[in-house]
Protein backbone atom coordinates (compact mmCIF):
# COMPACT_ATOMS: atom_id res chain seq x y z
CA UNK A 1 0.00 0.00 0.00
CA UNK A 2 1.20 3.65 -0.93
CA UNK A 3 1.06 6.31 2.28
CA UNK A 4 1.07 8.79 -0.45
CA UNK A 5 -2.31 7.86 -2.51
CA UNK A 6 -4.20 5.06 -1.37
CA UNK A 7 -6.03 3.06 -4.06
CA UNK A 8 -4.27 4.83 -6.78
CA UNK A 9 -4.83 1.64 -9.03
CA UNK A 10 -8.64 1.44 -7.96
CA UNK A 11 -9.30 4.77 -8.58
CA UNK A 12 -8.17 5.15 -11.98
CA UNK A 13 -9.89 2.22 -13.06
CA UNK A 14 -12.98 2.89 -11.82
CA UNK A 15 -12.71 6.86 -13.14
CA UNK A 16 -11.57 5.26 -16.86
CA UNK A 17 -12.37 2.03 -18.54
CA UNK A 18 -14.10 0.03 -15.83
CA UNK A 19 -15.96 2.98 -15.13
CA UNK A 20 -17.29 3.40 -18.09
CA UNK A 21 -17.82 0.21 -19.18
CA UNK A 22 -20.42 0.16 -15.55
CA UNK A 23 -22.35 3.18 -16.67
CA UNK A 24 -22.61 1.84 -20.37
CA UNK A 25 -23.65 -1.41 -18.96
CA UNK A 26 -25.89 -0.31 -15.96
CA UNK A 27 -29.31 -1.82 -17.48
CA UNK A 28 -27.55 -4.84 -17.91
CA UNK A 29 -25.67 -5.32 -14.60
CA UNK A 30 -28.96 -3.90 -12.64
CA UNK A 31 -31.22 -6.75 -13.72
CA UNK A 32 -28.10 -9.17 -13.61
CA UNK A 33 -27.33 -8.29 -9.61
CA UNK A 34 -30.81 -7.27 -8.73
CA UNK A 35 -31.19 -10.42 -6.66
CA UNK A 36 -27.96 -9.76 -4.73
CA UNK A 37 -29.38 -6.22 -3.97
CA UNK A 38 -32.38 -7.48 -2.48
CA UNK A 39 -30.61 -9.80 -0.62
CA UNK A 40 -28.30 -6.64 1.12
CA UNK A 41 -31.23 -4.29 1.62
CA UNK A 42 -33.73 -6.66 2.92
CA UNK A 43 -31.04 -7.76 5.21
CA UNK A 44 -29.57 -4.14 5.82
CA UNK A 45 -32.86 -2.39 6.32
CA UNK A 46 -32.54 -0.31 9.75
CA UNK A 47 -36.04 0.47 9.65
CA UNK A 48 -38.49 3.09 8.90
CA UNK A 49 -36.59 6.47 8.97
CA UNK A 50 -33.50 4.96 9.04
CA UNK A 51 -30.22 6.51 7.83
CA UNK A 52 -27.92 4.45 5.16
CA UNK A 53 -24.79 4.79 3.76
CA UNK A 54 -24.15 2.52 0.20
CA UNK A 55 -20.44 2.12 0.25
CA UNK A 56 -19.13 1.35 -3.81
CA UNK A 57 -22.60 2.31 -4.80
CA UNK A 58 -21.67 2.62 -8.81
CA UNK A 59 -24.39 3.69 -10.61
CA UNK A 60 -26.94 3.80 -7.22
CA UNK A 61 -29.18 0.98 -7.78
CA UNK A 62 -28.89 -0.69 -3.99
CA UNK A 63 -28.79 3.60 -2.56
CA UNK A 64 -32.34 4.06 -4.27
CA UNK A 65 -33.55 0.75 -3.59
CA UNK A 66 -32.72 1.73 0.37
CA UNK A 67 -34.11 5.12 -0.02
CA UNK A 68 -37.29 3.71 -0.88
CA UNK A 69 -37.62 0.84 2.10
CA UNK A 70 -36.01 3.61 4.80
CA UNK A 71 -39.16 6.47 3.45
CA UNK A 72 -39.16 9.48 3.16
CA UNK A 73 -38.02 10.30 7.07
CA UNK A 74 -35.00 8.14 6.10
CA UNK A 75 -32.07 8.73 4.00
CA UNK A 76 -29.36 6.68 2.29
CA UNK A 77 -26.34 7.92 1.08
CA UNK A 78 -24.27 6.63 -1.93
CA UNK A 79 -20.47 7.37 -2.02
CA UNK A 80 -18.15 5.92 -4.53
CA UNK A 81 -14.99 6.80 -5.75
CA UNK A 82 -15.80 7.12 -9.14
CA UNK A 83 -16.50 10.38 -10.67
CA UNK A 84 -18.69 8.89 -13.66
CA UNK A 85 -20.38 6.19 -11.71
CA UNK A 86 -21.55 8.86 -9.20
CA UNK A 87 -22.59 11.49 -11.92
CA UNK A 88 -25.00 8.61 -13.24
CA UNK A 89 -26.49 7.36 -9.92
CA UNK A 90 -27.37 11.42 -9.20
CA UNK A 91 -29.16 11.44 -12.36
CA UNK A 92 -30.79 8.26 -12.20
CA UNK A 93 -32.08 9.73 -8.52
CA UNK A 94 -33.47 12.71 -10.47
CA UNK A 95 -35.28 10.50 -13.06
CA UNK A 96 -37.00 8.45 -10.77
CA UNK A 97 -37.92 11.24 -8.47
CA UNK A 98 -36.25 10.32 -5.01
CA UNK A 99 -35.32 13.15 -2.96
CA UNK A 100 -34.08 11.24 -0.09
CA UNK A 101 -30.99 9.39 -1.54
CA UNK A 102 -27.80 11.50 -2.18
CA UNK A 103 -24.60 10.54 -3.45
CA UNK A 104 -20.72 11.51 -2.26
CA UNK A 105 -17.62 10.55 -4.56
CA UNK A 106 -14.80 9.64 -2.75
CA UNK A 107 -12.75 7.33 -1.16
CA UNK A 108 -14.23 5.25 1.70
CA UNK A 109 -11.10 4.13 3.07
CA UNK A 110 -10.15 7.60 3.61
CA UNK A 111 -13.11 10.06 3.05
CA UNK A 112 -13.96 11.70 6.38
CA UNK A 113 -17.41 11.08 7.12
CA UNK A 114 -20.05 12.14 9.33
CA UNK A 115 -19.06 10.51 13.07
CA UNK A 116 -21.81 8.39 14.37
CA UNK A 117 -24.75 9.65 11.86
CA UNK A 118 -25.68 6.21 10.22
CA UNK A 119 -28.24 3.20 11.66
CA UNK A 120 -26.50 0.62 8.28
CA UNK A 121 -24.31 0.77 6.36
CA UNK A 122 -24.88 -1.64 2.83
CA UNK A 123 -22.59 -2.82 -0.20
CA UNK A 124 -23.54 -4.86 -3.42
CA UNK A 125 -19.87 -5.90 -4.63
CA UNK A 126 -18.22 -2.18 -3.62
CA UNK A 127 -15.99 -3.19 -0.98
CA UNK A 128 -13.09 -5.69 -2.20
CA UNK A 129 -11.36 -2.37 -4.08
CA UNK A 130 -9.39 -1.17 -1.08
CA UNK A 131 -5.64 -1.76 -0.67
CA UNK A 132 -6.00 -1.24 3.09
CA UNK A 133 -8.99 -2.61 4.40
CA UNK A 134 -8.76 -2.97 7.63
CA UNK A 135 -8.29 1.44 7.63
CA UNK A 136 -11.25 0.83 5.40
CA UNK A 137 -13.89 -0.74 7.45
CA UNK A 138 -12.36 0.69 10.43
CA UNK A 139 -13.50 4.24 8.56
CA UNK A 140 -16.35 2.94 7.62
CA UNK A 141 -17.55 2.12 11.01
CA UNK A 142 -16.47 6.03 12.56
CA UNK A 143 -19.40 6.86 10.52
CA UNK A 144 -21.68 4.34 12.37
CA UNK A 145 -23.91 4.70 15.42
CA UNK A 146 -23.04 2.28 18.34
CA UNK A 147 -25.34 -1.00 17.50
CA UNK A 148 -25.28 0.09 13.57
CA UNK A 149 -25.17 -2.86 11.30
CA UNK A 150 -23.06 -3.30 8.56
CA UNK A 151 -24.60 -5.97 5.79
CA UNK A 152 -22.63 -6.83 2.33
CA UNK A 153 -22.37 -8.96 -0.78
CA UNK A 154 -18.51 -9.96 -1.56
CA UNK A 155 -18.26 -12.87 -4.15
CA UNK A 156 -17.00 -16.39 -2.83
CA UNK A 157 -13.65 -17.91 -5.06
CA UNK A 158 -13.37 -18.32 -9.08
CA UNK A 159 -14.04 -21.86 -8.84
CA UNK A 160 -17.23 -21.58 -7.39
CA UNK A 161 -18.03 -18.85 -9.81
CA UNK A 162 -17.20 -20.75 -13.25
CA UNK A 163 -19.69 -18.51 -15.35
CA UNK A 164 -17.75 -15.12 -14.15
CA UNK A 165 -14.27 -16.74 -15.33
CA UNK A 166 -15.42 -18.36 -18.28
CA UNK A 167 -14.48 -15.50 -20.85
CA UNK A 168 -11.07 -15.73 -18.73
CA UNK A 169 -10.53 -19.33 -19.61
CA UNK A 170 -11.24 -19.26 -22.90
CA UNK A 171 -9.19 -16.33 -23.97
CA UNK A 172 -6.13 -17.31 -22.21
CA UNK A 173 -4.58 -18.89 -24.93
CA UNK A 174 -4.45 -16.82 -27.47
CA UNK A 175 -3.41 -13.67 -24.97
CA UNK A 176 -0.15 -12.86 -23.58
CA UNK A 177 0.49 -14.98 -20.14
CA UNK A 178 -0.99 -12.82 -17.82
CA UNK A 179 0.45 -12.33 -14.65
CA UNK A 180 -1.00 -14.22 -11.67
CA UNK A 181 -2.67 -11.53 -8.90
CA UNK A 182 -2.16 -12.33 -5.24
CA UNK A 183 -5.75 -13.48 -4.09
CA UNK A 184 -5.52 -10.69 -1.81
CA UNK A 185 -5.20 -8.21 -3.68
CA UNK A 186 -8.17 -5.89 -4.61
CA UNK A 187 -10.47 -6.81 -6.93
CA UNK A 188 -13.42 -9.04 -7.19
CA UNK A 189 -12.06 -12.03 -5.59
CA UNK A 190 -10.46 -10.23 -2.84
CA UNK A 191 -12.81 -11.55 0.03
CA UNK A 192 -13.46 -15.13 -1.84
CA UNK A 193 -11.80 -16.36 1.85
CA UNK A 194 -14.31 -15.65 4.46
CA UNK A 195 -11.72 -16.33 7.41
CA UNK A 196 -9.47 -13.83 5.87
CA UNK A 197 -13.29 -11.36 5.61
CA UNK A 198 -13.99 -12.12 9.05
CA UNK A 199 -10.42 -11.19 10.45
CA UNK A 200 -10.86 -7.85 8.46
CA UNK A 201 -13.80 -6.97 10.18
CA UNK A 202 -13.05 -7.84 13.30
CA UNK A 203 -9.72 -6.43 13.07
CA UNK A 204 -11.49 -2.82 12.15
CA UNK A 205 -13.86 -3.14 15.04
CA UNK A 206 -16.98 -4.53 14.35
CA UNK A 207 -18.31 -7.36 15.94
CA UNK A 208 -20.29 -10.72 15.98
CA UNK A 209 -19.30 -11.22 12.35
CA UNK A 210 -21.73 -13.71 9.99
CA UNK A 211 -20.98 -14.48 6.97
CA UNK A 212 -23.48 -16.69 4.85
CA UNK A 213 -22.74 -18.64 1.88
CA UNK A 214 -25.82 -16.97 -0.66
CA UNK A 215 -26.21 -18.96 -4.04
CA UNK A 216 -27.83 -17.08 -6.22
CA UNK A 217 -29.40 -18.07 -9.66
CA UNK A 218 -28.99 -15.39 -12.41
CA UNK A 219 -29.74 -15.27 -16.30
CA UNK A 220 -28.81 -12.88 -18.35
CA UNK A 221 -30.09 -12.70 -22.15
CA UNK A 222 -28.05 -14.47 -24.95
CA UNK A 223 -27.77 -10.86 -26.68
CA UNK A 224 -26.43 -9.63 -23.68
CA UNK A 225 -23.81 -11.89 -22.74
CA UNK A 226 -21.38 -11.18 -25.35
CA UNK A 227 -21.59 -7.50 -23.90
CA UNK A 228 -21.03 -8.81 -20.54
CA UNK A 229 -18.32 -10.87 -21.61
CA UNK A 230 -16.45 -8.38 -23.97
CA UNK A 231 -16.62 -5.47 -21.95
CA UNK A 232 -15.74 -6.07 -18.27
CA UNK A 233 -12.79 -7.62 -16.03
CA UNK A 234 -9.31 -9.35 -17.26
CA UNK A 235 -11.25 -10.02 -21.29
CA UNK A 236 -12.80 -6.48 -21.54
CA UNK A 237 -9.49 -4.82 -20.53
CA UNK A 238 -7.50 -6.93 -22.78
CA UNK A 239 -9.68 -6.34 -25.82
CA UNK A 240 -9.29 -2.85 -25.77
CA UNK A 241 -5.11 -3.15 -26.22
CA UNK A 242 -5.79 -5.88 -28.54
CA UNK A 243 -5.08 -6.07 -32.55
CA UNK A 244 -8.27 -6.40 -34.28
CA UNK A 245 -7.25 -9.60 -35.54
CA UNK A 246 -6.06 -10.82 -32.29
CA UNK A 247 -9.66 -9.48 -30.55
CA UNK A 248 -11.83 -11.32 -33.35
CA UNK A 249 -9.98 -14.96 -32.72
CA UNK A 250 -10.79 -13.90 -28.75
CA UNK A 251 -14.50 -13.31 -29.44
CA UNK A 252 -14.95 -16.18 -31.47
CA UNK A 253 -13.53 -18.59 -28.76
CA UNK A 254 -16.18 -16.89 -26.13
CA UNK A 255 -18.98 -18.21 -27.65
CA UNK A 256 -18.38 -21.97 -27.31
CA UNK A 257 -17.07 -21.63 -24.15
CA UNK A 258 -20.51 -19.94 -23.00
CA UNK A 259 -22.37 -22.17 -24.52
CA UNK A 260 -22.88 -25.38 -21.89
CA UNK A 261 -24.48 -22.18 -20.10
CA UNK A 262 -26.98 -20.78 -22.66
CA UNK A 263 -30.36 -22.34 -23.33
CA UNK A 264 -33.70 -20.77 -24.50
CA UNK A 265 -32.00 -17.35 -25.49
CA UNK A 266 -30.72 -17.37 -21.92
CA UNK A 267 -27.23 -17.57 -19.93
CA UNK A 268 -28.10 -19.63 -16.84
CA UNK A 269 -25.48 -19.76 -13.78
CA UNK A 270 -25.28 -20.08 -10.29
CA UNK A 271 -23.31 -17.03 -8.37
CA UNK A 272 -21.83 -17.72 -5.31
CA UNK A 273 -21.35 -15.23 -2.61
CA UNK A 274 -20.77 -14.45 1.28
CA UNK A 275 -23.90 -12.35 2.63
CA UNK A 276 -21.51 -10.39 5.32
CA UNK A 277 -23.73 -8.97 8.55
CA UNK A 278 -21.55 -7.27 11.84
CA UNK A 279 -22.39 -4.95 14.21
CA UNK A 280 -20.72 -1.78 15.40
C1 LIG B 1 -18.39 -3.98 -8.70
S1 LIG B 1 -18.82 -2.30 -8.62
C2 LIG B 1 -20.36 -2.37 -7.73
C3 LIG B 1 -21.20 -1.13 -7.91
C4 LIG B 1 -22.57 -1.14 -7.23
N1 LIG B 1 -22.47 -1.39 -5.80
C5 LIG B 1 -23.49 -2.12 -7.88
O1 LIG B 1 -23.76 -3.17 -7.28
O2 LIG B 1 -23.96 -1.85 -8.99
C6 LIG B 1 -17.68 -1.70 -7.39
C7 LIG B 1 -17.85 -0.25 -7.03
O3 LIG B 1 -16.95 0.06 -5.96
C8 LIG B 1 -16.42 1.36 -6.20
N2 LIG B 1 -15.17 1.51 -5.44
C9 LIG B 1 -13.98 0.88 -5.64
N3 LIG B 1 -13.07 1.28 -4.74
C10 LIG B 1 -13.69 2.18 -3.92
C11 LIG B 1 -13.28 2.95 -2.79
N4 LIG B 1 -12.04 2.87 -2.32
N5 LIG B 1 -14.18 3.77 -2.21
C12 LIG B 1 -15.44 3.87 -2.70
N6 LIG B 1 -15.89 3.17 -3.76
C13 LIG B 1 -15.04 2.32 -4.36
C14 LIG B 1 -16.26 1.40 -7.71
O4 LIG B 1 -16.12 2.71 -8.21
C15 LIG B 1 -17.52 0.70 -8.16
O5 LIG B 1 -18.57 1.60 -8.32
Amino acid sequence: MSDVSPNRDQMELWNKASGEAWVDMQVLLDRMLEPFGRLVVDAGYPGEGGQALDIGCGCGATTLAMARRVGAGGRCVGLDISRPLIAAARRRAVAEGIENASFVEGDAQTYALDQGRYDAVISRFGVMFFDDPVAAFANIRRGVRPGAKLTFAAWRSPAENEFMTTAVRAAAPLLPPMPTPNSDAPGQFAFADGSRVTSILEASGWSKVQLHQADVPCRMSEADLMTYATRLGPVGAALRELDRNTAEKVIEALHPAFAPFVEAGYAQFTAACWLAEAWA
